[in-house]
């Protein structure tokens, strides 16, 4: 395709047409301009499932773009955000090539669906208890009761922190969220200040597991420091990020499954009659309401994406929601069917940054299923309309979910 063989249109994600219906914006957007601009972002956007898989797999698409929302604050204020933006250069798929890779192979073995396989009782237990917990009032709240301690219960427990400590962790996890959207000057102090907050309560802990090492994470990263392969800072910043990104994710994943199966009763009749469709099922709820949207990259050279050349420095959006929706490659994209083969959805990524947690995530989101279903035949949602906050750039994540059993 050449350079003028479709125009680069204009959108706006906030409109009120985008809010109200995101898929069926993007459609039209897929539709209308693979390559679109949007002003208001400063960035472009891709939507095709071959141009969002192309350029996943693109070297020249640097995923370091997190730090963006520092550039454009002063440089007092970035003066001020430093040690912010030590520590998000020091993560995995922040980090310079090198270091991403000497990160991927301390902790991949962690991470393999065998490894993760191991953990399965552990999940099963963790559910069962925070069933327990709320088992005499015939009603919860999905999200606050169920979806977003469980994936923290499991993440906290493979790092070696104190289950105790798990509200604390939660907290601080939501609070550094704005680092990864566009979060205000307040809010970014906000989350500065927990991410330092973490980071001495995770120093703290490292300390002991020099000495009296155990079977978690961070006792294999101070193992790591000590033949010289990972400094504590590193250690320490890694372990941040999996606190983060093993709860919210996780956590969205279970809660807007669940909202699916409600939106699609005959599925959720099927799945109950059929629990070992729940691994498909689950891959049907990334595919059509995954939580990781929309993600960024910034060209690192001029690049061609969906026919057209971006010019270095460009901030470019993929829209992981769109891709998994594109009808070139799925057949009546925007039916949940739980029966689905061949669902190669992009909800992970792709390529080399490809999701670390994914085995992880997949086997937490089966268990909870399959337990809830199971103990609860009549589980019904207790809402008029799902309780949703916009996430930025694009999409939404729940507030609640309440149901009643
Ligand atoms: C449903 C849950 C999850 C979803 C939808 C998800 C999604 C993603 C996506 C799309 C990426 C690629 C980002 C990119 O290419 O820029 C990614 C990377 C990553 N995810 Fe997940 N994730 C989930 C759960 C988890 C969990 C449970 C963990 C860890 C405990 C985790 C840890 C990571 C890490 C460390 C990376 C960076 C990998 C690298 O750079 O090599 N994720 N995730």
């Amino acid at each position: 395709m050449s350079d003028h063989a479709t125009t680069v249109r204009e959108y706006h994600l906030s409109t009120p047409e985008a809010m109200a219906d995101p898929n069926a914006y993007l459609h039209r957007i897929r539709a209308e301009s693979p390559l679109a601009r949007l002003p208001q972002l400063g960035a472009h956007l891709l939507t095709r499932y071959a141009d969002v898989s192309a350029a996943l797999r693109d070297k020249r698409m640097d995923s370091a773009n997190m730090l963006r929302v520092l550039q454009r604050l002063t440089p007092a204020e970035q003066a001020e955000l430093e040690p912010v933006r030590r520590a998000v250069e020091m993560w995995m798929g922040h980090a310079v090539p090198a270091d991403h890779v000497r990160f991927q192979q301390l902790l991949k073995r962690y991470f393999t669906p065998a490894t993760v396989d191991r953990l399965r009782p552990r999940v099963r237990e963790f559910t069962e208890e925070l069933l327990d917990a709320v088992a005499s009032k015939g009603e919860m709240d999905v999200v606050r009761d169920l979806a977003y301690p469980l994936p923290a219960n499991v993440i906290a427990e493979m790092l070696g922190m104190p289950i105790s400590d798990r509200e604390q962790l939660q907290a601080w996890s939501r609070d550094i969220l704005p680092v990864f959207g566009d979060g205000d000057l307040a809010s970014l102090r906000e989350a500065q200040r927990s991410m330092l907050e973490m980071h001495d309560y995770l120093r703290a802990i490292a300390a002991d597991r020099r000495r009296h090492p155990r079977e978690d994470v961070l006792s294999m990263f101070m193992a790591a420091e000590a033949e010289g392969i990972v400094t504590e800072d590193e250690a320490v910043a890694n372990c941040v990020l999996l606190l983060f990104a093993g709860h919210e994710t996780t956590a969205n994943l279970i809660a807007n499954g669940l909202v699916l199966l409600f939106e699609n009763p005959d599925q959720l009749a099927r799945l109950r009659a059929d629990p070992d469709l729940t691994p498909q099922a689950v891959e049907e709820m990334l595919r059509c309401d995954g939580p990781a949207g929309v993600i960024g990259r910034v060209a690192t050279e001029p690049v061609e994406l969906a026919g057209h050349t971006v010019p270095a420095g460009e901030h470019v959006l993929l829209a992981l929601m769109a891709a998994n929706r594109d009808p070139e490659v799925f057949e009546n994209p925007d039916v949940f069917d739980i029966t689905r083969t061949r669902n190669r959805h992009l909800s992970f990524g792709m390529g080399t940054y490809y999701c670390l947690g994914a085995a992880l995530a997949r086997m937490e989101t089966d268990e909870c299923l399959r337990i809830l279903l199971r103990r609860y035949p009549d589980l019904r949602p207790a809402y008029q309309v799902p309780d949703r906050a916009p996430a930025p750039p694009f999409g939404h994540r729940l507030i609640s979910l309440p149901v009643a059993f």
